[in-house]
């Protein structure tokens, strides 16, 4: 572990909101923690290109991450056209971050690789066809994606990720000449934050009380600790955007009803489609 700075409360303040943060807790920091703590999506981008090698480090990043019996179940499109960004956003409900993001990588839960490899050698590969093959690659996407979004932070650039790239999958395969087995699971827009992105902070969670379990799941009352996190959340949002806005809310919206899942109710078929067997 590096040089452990003192307890810093502020720190943890942010990352919960204060009255929110674990009492009494600890915290260990470095670099990576902070930058890890410090994290917030950002939404608007300088048009400015971004360094030589940023790409090849990101995607080195990416490819640290453990990976599922080294399966390495993932690629990664990266998107600098205009034109096929444009295109892109288009398909992912118009957000305008990536035609301004210089950079827009989309995240590929892949199996055609480990297809190929069983043509090259005559085997029919039976595994694949199973949803626990699927669950392998797209959570090997998302820990590659997560280490490049560390990487991108901690050398001052801005990301956020685009589960809109998942409105139409078929679209978007096409668009990327993706072959059968492989499904952009989602995007990522990186690129130096524009001032404006300074207006948003770091977003509050929920408290650890609800999300840390100690040996076992505990199932309690979380009434009285959401309320309190809908408050805390509310003020975020009255402070970034002068609209206020609490969690339980958005959340019985987004879940409570199929039609919060905006059409991607129908993932299943786009899957079969890209030629994943999902048993
Ligand atoms: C898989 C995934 C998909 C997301 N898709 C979108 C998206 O389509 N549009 C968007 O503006 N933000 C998107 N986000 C960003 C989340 O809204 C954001 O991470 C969350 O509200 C917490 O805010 P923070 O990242 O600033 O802490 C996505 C995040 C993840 C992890």
């Amino acid at each position: 572990m590096d040089s452990l700075a003192p307890t810093d409360l502020d720190a943890l303040k942010a990352r919960y909101g204060a009255g929110g943060e674990p009492a009494g807790a600890r915290l260990l920091r470095n670099e990576v923690v902070d930058t890890m703590l410090g994290h917030r999506s950002v939404r608007d981008f300088l048009p400015d290109a971004l360094d030589e090698g940023v790409l090849e480090t990101l995607v080195a990043a990416a490819q640290s991450a453990p990976t599922s019996s080294n399966q390495q179940a993932w690629s990664v499109v990266a998107v600098q056209e205009t034109a096929r960004k444009a295109r892109l956003a288009e398909l992912s409900n118009r957000q305008k971050f990536i035609d301004q993001a210089p950079l827009f990588l989309c995240w590929v839960a892949d199996l055609s690789r480990l297809e190929r490899l069983g043509a090259a050698h005559g085997q029919p590969m039976e595994g694949l066809e199973y949803l626990e093959s699927y669950m392998v690659a797209l959570v090997d996407a998302a820990l590659a994606a997560q280490n490049a979004v560390v990487a991108a932070e901690s050398l001052g650039l801005g990301t956020v990720y685009v589960g809109a790239l998942r409105y139409q999958p078929e679209a978007v395969a096409k668009e990327l000449n993706l072959p059968p087995q492989a499904f952009a699971a989602f995007g990522l827009a990186v690129g130096r934050p524009a001032p404006e992105a300074a207006r948003t902070g770091v977003k509050p969670r929920l408290p650890q009380e609800l999300v840390l379990h100690r040996e076992q799941y505990v199932v309690r009352d979380e009434r009285a600790v959401l309320a309190a996190y809908d408050d805390r959340l509310s003020a975020y949002f009255q402070s970034t955007s002068g609209r206020a806005e609490d969690w339980s809310r958005k959340m019985l919206g987004r879940v409570g009803t199929v039609a919060g899942l905006g059409g991607r109710h129908l993932m299943r078929q786009a899957l079969n489609a890209l030629g994943f067997g999902l048993k």
